[in-house]
């Protein structure tokens, strides 16, 4: 079914178009590639799978309670709204919140593969060309798979929040190269994976686990490209020039922290936006949430050389300072672990149906 058929309300413009600003930059050395970024785009070309084939869309899902949400992690848990609601609410309040985020994940999908391909045209270097083209068709794989799972199994999107648009706008419009690794592998990408990691670990829906174990398998590539890329460049920057990029960075964490919270998805039930911000605001559920939300993106500014003080000021207050402490390599090759575990653990269930299979027909075939 068309998209457009499935919104809650109609996307303000059907083809939203962001002006290109910088260059396209060719590179004619093809034989100088820094082995690191080498070997990430031969381990992107390995790894590439087929959403059609690796994901089990055959499994059903519940479009009234898609992850297995418990009640309290629901924003309106605790409010006079709640108590007034009914079963039948409740679960159509499950699946417009369900399809509001994966509708984020699948919106920044997109953005993720457009920034992907400007990085193909704008960086300098072939290696880092190279990768990026293998970043751009991961990109497309993820669009694909969460729009699936949007038309296939809940049956209602959302379109780009505001905020998220905004920051993808300022990402795109910039044209300093740096700026869409910044904006999108660093912030966008940083806050995404969190928000899939936090899923995968606590629903017990089969499908929605392997979409985000298996995404997040990607995504670990694509963060370590961020962080090589700019640890590099950063370190030849003037002072001057790494607080610009804090200032970004400063202001997109708080936006995002503050404006990416569903509050449209409230709104829809009729909830007045100040008191939606306000329930928002109050869920203690929410309020880790948005801290855990950091968990990729404190570290990883940290990592690249971005850590003024007015940064690290800025993380003080949002209470997520000590997040820059955590280990980023280990968080990335548990991702890679547990898509690989869930392979397995798939792969023996399967087998063993096979071999029940076998041991059923021959037992059959002992009896005639
Ligand atoms: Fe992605
Ligand atoms: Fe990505």
């Amino acid at each position: 079914m068309a998209t457009h058929e499935l919104y809650t309300r109609a996307p303000d413009e059907p083809n939203w178009q962001v002006p290109s600003a910088g260059s396209a930059r060719f590179s004619w050395e093809y034989d100088d590639g820094r082995d690191r970024l080498l070997a990430l785009y031969q381990k992107g070309k390995d790894k590439q799978w087929d959403g059609a084939k690796r994901i089990d869309w055959d499994l059903e899902v519940d479009p009234y309670d898609p992850l297995g949400t418990p009640d309290e992690a629901m924003s309106l848990y605790g409010t006079p709204h709640w108590a007034k609601m009914t079963d039948k609410d409740k679960g159509e309040l499950r699946k417009h919140y369900t399809s509001w985020q994966f509708s984020q994940f699948l919106h920044g999908e997109q953005g993720a593969m457009v920034c992907a391909a400007r990085i193909v045209e704008s960086v300098p270097d072939l290696d880092a060309k190279f990768y990026s083209a293998t970043q751009t068709m991961d990109e497309a794989r993820h669009a694909e798979i969460y729009g699936r799972f949007l038309h296939e199994k809940i049956g209602l999107l959302y379109p780009i929040n505001d905020n998220l648009q905004a920051l993808l706008g300022d990402t795109l419009r910039d044209s300093r190269w740096d700026m869409p690794y910044l904006g999108m592998q660093v912030l966008i990408e940083g806050l995404a994976l969190a928000a899939f990691g936090m899923i995968r670990d606590t629903t017990d829906k089969p499908l929605p686990k392997q979409i985000l174990a298996y995404v997040m398998q990607d995504e670990a590539r694509h963060v370590a490209f961020g962080r090589m890329a700019l640890r590099d460049y950063y370190k030849q920057l003037t002072d001057a020039e790494l607080r610009e990029r804090e200032e970004f960075v400063i202001e997109g964490c708080y936006l995002m922290r503050d404006r990416l919270r569903g509050v449209e998805v409230l709104e829809d039930f009729g909830i007045p936006k100040a008191q939606a911000e306000e329930y928002s605001e109050q869920s203690e559920y929410l309020a880790l949430f948005r801290q855990l939300l950091f968990s990729r993106i404190v570290p990883c500014v940290k990592d690249i050389g971005l850590w003024g003080k007015r940064l690290q000021q800025a993380y003080v207050d949002m209470g997520v300072f000590e997040m820059g402490n955590s280990n980023l390599d280990l968080l990335m090759a548990q991702d890679e672990e547990i898509a690989e575990k869930l392979d397995a653990e798939r792969f023996a269930a399967e087998e063993q149906e096979r071999v029940a299979e076998v041991d059923a027909a021959i037992r059959a075939g002992d009896v005639q």
